[in-house]
């Protein structure tokens, strides 16, 4: 990310996720809440009302189909999709049990403050970079709930298990499950090992980790173009981490985790789309749950 700045993708998948609220027939996959929120979040900051009013511009739907076509197919209803498939695996998680919910890299996602004000009995922890982490923290103020807590920490230069066993909010003995969508890809393959490390020094055998996670760009798996990689450097968030989804079992093993559940494109597309609907879904992130075990 560039020093002193948000994470522009982060306001990407926002404005995306508002873009199809507002502008396209799949309006009904946003919950009207999660639009409210969005639309909160973004007009809080310049970058953001820069963002919110975009979308209000007769060009912008043609420059999303221009730049799809340039960077990634199927991006913009990616991120929507991508964000109820983690809901639905929340909500199964802690129908299950899960007491306490630690959001990585939260961005401008509101699904914690969705869930902290429907489950007061559940703890959240949202944990962001701080350069992210302070618009959000400015726009939700009067949102602010007991059970919901935020902690700012850069991966790359903070100690995740330090920075977390220092925050008051948070209690290692709830069952817990951490939450990582949308981050993986920026973190370096040390780093993610430590996050793995961490969660399980913090939380113990039986804590979930629903994390999402970007196949390699050679792969066949994947539709994005080359050129992303040479933007997404451009604006100081390059890819470091990908994983191939065949080889991601023995990686999970490696951590001591068991993989429970693997959702990709098409599991999104049976979820949350009507069946014969011919759109162009980008392909190349998927989603994943896995379970602690013993070390
Ligand atoms: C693409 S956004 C995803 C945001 C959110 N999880 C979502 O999917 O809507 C990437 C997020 O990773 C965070 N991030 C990137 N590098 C980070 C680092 N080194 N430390 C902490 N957070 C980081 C950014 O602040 C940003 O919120």
């Amino acid at each position: 990310m560039k020093e002193n700045k948000a994470s522009i993708t982060a306001y990407t998948v926002l404005q995306g996720i508002m873009y199809v609220a507002k502008r396209t027939k799949y309006k009904d996959l946003v919950p009207k809440d999660m639009k409210d929120l969005g639309e909160k979040v973004l007009s809080c900051s310049e970058e953001g009302q820069k963002r919110l009013a975009q979308l209000e511009k007769k060009g912008f739907a043609l420059g999303v189909k221009i730049r799809e076509y340039i960077f990634l197919p199927g991006i913009t209803l990616h991120y929507i999709l991508r964000k109820r498939a983690i809901e639905h695996r929340t909500r199964e998680f802690l129908k299950a049990g899960v007491k306490q919910v630690v959001c990585l890299g939260a961005g401008f996602d509101s699904l914690a403050l969705r869930l902290a004000e429907e489950m007061p009995d559940v703890n959240f922890i949202e944990i962001d970079h701080p350069d992210t982490q302070q618009f959000k923290a400015q726009a939700l103020q009067e949102s602010q709930r007991e059970n919901l807590h935020y902690l700012s920490i850069d991966f790359t230069h903070q100690n995740l298990e330090d920075r977390l066993q220092e925050c008051t909010g948070f209690t290692p003995s709830l069952p817990s499950l951490y939450i990582c969508e949308g981050v993986t890809m920026y973190l370096t393959s040390e780093e993610i090992t430590h996050m793995f490390t961490a969660i399980h020094n913090l939380s113990g055998t039986g804590t979930k980790f629903l994390f999402t996670a970007l196949e390699p760009q050679d792969s066949p798996r994947n539709n994005t173009r080359k050129i992303l990689d040479y933007y997404l450097k451009l604006i100081g968030e390059p890819i470091k981490w990908t994983m191939e989804s065949p080889e991601l079992e023995a990686f999970l093993k490696q951590q001591k985790c068991k993989i429970l559940s693997l959702d990709e494109t098409d599991q999104f597309r049976d979820m949350f789309l009507k069946g014969n609907d011919p759109v162009t879904l980008h392909r190349g992130e998927y989603l994943a749950a896995a379970e602690f075990e013993r070390r």
